[in-house]
């Protein structure tokens, strides 16, 4: 499926004619540098368990996840936030161009998602639906708001409570709105969609844990981004260490095969398939 992914990307990649020089190549450059493609999997995985012939349409909206994951990532790299130099293995968009342009090409691809979601070959009210969670999670009440403490506190210490408030907006509401997405489009109970999106939240604090771990012991080129960086972060590894880290890790990992059960099953196999790719490597 990602490999089908890979090639709507190809195809769709967003561009814009005009006289300046180099920001066409900007704008699709750091969206085809590939990465994981984990929300466009846990969205199009959703779809495929229970509506597969609705896989070519969730297209469009997995590729709008991806360009604002993206954007995300542009941003949370320049100089004012967390000033890397490397992302997907590539330099980032201030380093080869500029920073205006990275700047610039962040609110595009963040603006393009939705222009994506509205002109898809899906229902107006499907669409509706859809562009309000990724609006949300991705925006004041997720993303955003995690963003601006993650950078807010650095160095400053925080409640465990607030801990869990950071890494939840910064990280897992968009990975919960992935699969909720999925079940939007494959038009699954509110009841189901209710669970789906719990889970989604724990698998996204996984996600986050698993980033800090990989940024305190993994090389940049293995990683494909500097790593040793978040020293000064509210990261588990500062909290907890990376042996901490590590049990919690185990343990968000327990309680997901747990829930998995209260899942439907043809789901419930993706969703351990996934994990196990991407957790257990
Ligand atoms: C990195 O996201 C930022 C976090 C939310 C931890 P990914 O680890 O999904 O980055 P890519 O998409 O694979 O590059
Ligand atoms: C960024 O978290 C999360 C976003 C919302 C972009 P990080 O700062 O930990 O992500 P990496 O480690 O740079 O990928
Ligand atoms: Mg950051
Ligand atoms: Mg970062
Ligand atoms: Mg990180």
């Amino acid at each position: 499926m990602l490999k089908d992914f890979e090639i709507f990307l190809k195809e769709n990649l967003p561009s814009v004619e005009s006289f300046h020089p180099d920001f066409n190549n900007a704008l699709g450059e750091m969206l085809d540098a590939g990465g994981k493609r984990f929300r466009p999997l846990l969205l199009l995985s959703v779809v495929n368990s229970s509506s597969p012939l609705l896989v070519k349409n969730a297209m469009h909206i997995a590729l709008a996840l991806e360009m604002l994951h993206t954007y995300s990532l542009i941003h949370d790299d320049l100089p004012a936030m967390d000033n890397a130099e490397l992302r997907r293995g590539h330099p980032t968009l201030h380093v080869s161009y500029d920073e205006v342009t990275a700047i610039l090409v962040g609110d595009a691809l963040n603006t393009h998602a939705f222009y994506m979601i509205a002109n898809a070959p899906l229902s107006d009210e499907v669409k509706v639906r859809l562009i309000s969670v990724l609006a949300r999670d991705g925006g004041i009440s997720g993303m955003i708001i995690g963003q601006a403490i993650d950078c807010k506190f650095e160095d400053k210490k925080i409640t465990l409570d607030e801990l869990k408030f950071l890494h939840v907006n910064k990280t897992a509401k968009l990975i919960a709105a992935s699969l909720l997405m999925g079940a939007i489009i494959a038009g699954l109970s509110r009841e189901e969609e209710k669970s789906i999106y719990e889970f989604g939240l724990k698998l996204g604090l996984l996600f986050q844990v698993q980033d800090d771990i990989i940024d305190a012991t993994l090389t940049s080129d293995e990683a494909g981004k500097p790593t040793g960086n978040d020293g000064h972060k509210n990261s588990f590894v500062n909290l907890l260490g990376v042996e901490g880290a590590n049990k919690e890790k185990s343990r968000l990992l327990t309680e997901l095969e747990d829930e998995t059960k209260k899942l439907d099953t043809n789901l419930a196999k993706t969703l351990q398939k996934i994990i196990s790719d991407y957790f257990k490597g």
